[in-house]
């Protein structure tokens, strides 16, 4: 009886202790946006309601270009041209995505002998630096199997970056879907290994169904630079989920993250999930609004280059 009582007492305990600290924690993350900017503490809640995403955009003005005079988008694929920025903006309108880049092969080359001559980070960790061609070495000497790595922002010195990153073309998407002038917030290039994930590491490595609220709307471009088939962790959106989702999904906002994978397909539809797999060089667009996740990897390690454009600056982010 005496066991029970103490055990009863000590759960009890320390699911206070647990509430208390997520609260504490929640005050924390809240007084450190407050101080940095807090814009963004404003933005980050009501960004998650579509009614007042759609509301800032709408009260926009898009600026076409004088002209879009070169692209690192190759202009024809096989007998298919290159869609227009407007159509490609339609399109992620309707379905919260666009799939149809190809990035020129120099490019892409230049991408790949950057990530091949440069280090990158195992689990995105400064402290661990290393390069891509020594992983089993690192892995072994950590005793672990590397999950993710990354460049962190090394890769602002590549010149095939900088052009995609400035490419008239692909701001001219942006702006046209964002209805206001891009704004460049932040890009990554990073691997993604095949190995075992726990369900906290999953949610960690954006490897489950979540939506980002980087600003009132903001568009994530993709490259693939190495080949993704299914076993290589191909992205998947939930088609429309940036313009219609549940009310309660909305008020949780990033919190759909918590939500069961499956239970999110049977609810949105299973018809609306699309899988992206291409070579390498293939790209693609999307609202981060829109629901989507990056598959694990359970065969080869994929290379991915992501940059993400908004309306508006601010002086922090939530990392
Ligand atoms: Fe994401």
């Amino acid at each position: 009886m005496l066991t029970y009582f103490l055990s009863s007492f000590s759960l009890k305990e320390s699911s206070i202790v647990g509430s208390l600290n997520l609260v504490l924690s929640k005050v924390r993350s809240i007084l450190r946006l407050l101080w940095g900017d807090p814009r963004f503490l404003v933005m980050s809640w009501l960004a998650r309601f579509i009614a007042v995403r759609e509301w800032v955009a709408d009260r926009g003005g898009y600026q076409p270009p004088a002209t879009i005079d070169t692209t690192v988008i190759q202009a024809t694929v096989g007998a298919r041209s290159l869609a227009t920025s407007g159509q490609v903006a339609k399109l992620i309108q309707a379905h919260g995505y666009y799939v149809g880049f190809t990035l020129q092969n120099s490019i892409l080359q230049d991408l790949l002998t950057f990530a091949e001559t440069k280090p990158c980070y195992a689990n995105r960790d400064p402290a661990l630096p290393f390069y891509i061609k020594n992983k089993d070495q690192l892995e072994q000497s950590l005793g672990t199997q590397l999950l993710v790595a990354g460049y962190l922002d090394t890769h602002e010195a590549c010149d095939a970056y900088q052009k995609l990153k400035t490419d008239p073309y692909l701001l001219d998407v942006a702006s046209q879907y964002l209805n206001h002038s891009a704004i460049y917030m932040r890009g990554e290039l990073a691997w993604g290994f095949p190995a075992p994930n726990t369900p906290a590491e999953k949610i960690s490595t954006a490897r489950v169904y979540h939506c980002d609220i980087n600003d009132f709307k903001t568009i994530k471009f993709f490259f693939y630079l190495t080949e993704v088939g299914e076993g290589e962790g191909p992205h998947a959106y939930i088609k429309g989920t940036h313009r219609h989702r549940r009310f309660s999904h909305q008020w949780i906002g990033q919190g759909c993250a918590a939500l069961d994978d499956e239970a999110l397909v049977d609810i949105y539809g299973r018809d609306r999930v699309h899988v992206v797999t291409g070579p390498a060089g293939l790209g693609f667009a999307g609202d981060p609004y829109c629901l989507h996740k990056g598959g694990v990897p359970y065969q080869q390690p994929r290379l991915l280059l992501q940059l993400e454009f908004g309306i508006y600056p601010y002086r922090i982010w939530y990392f």
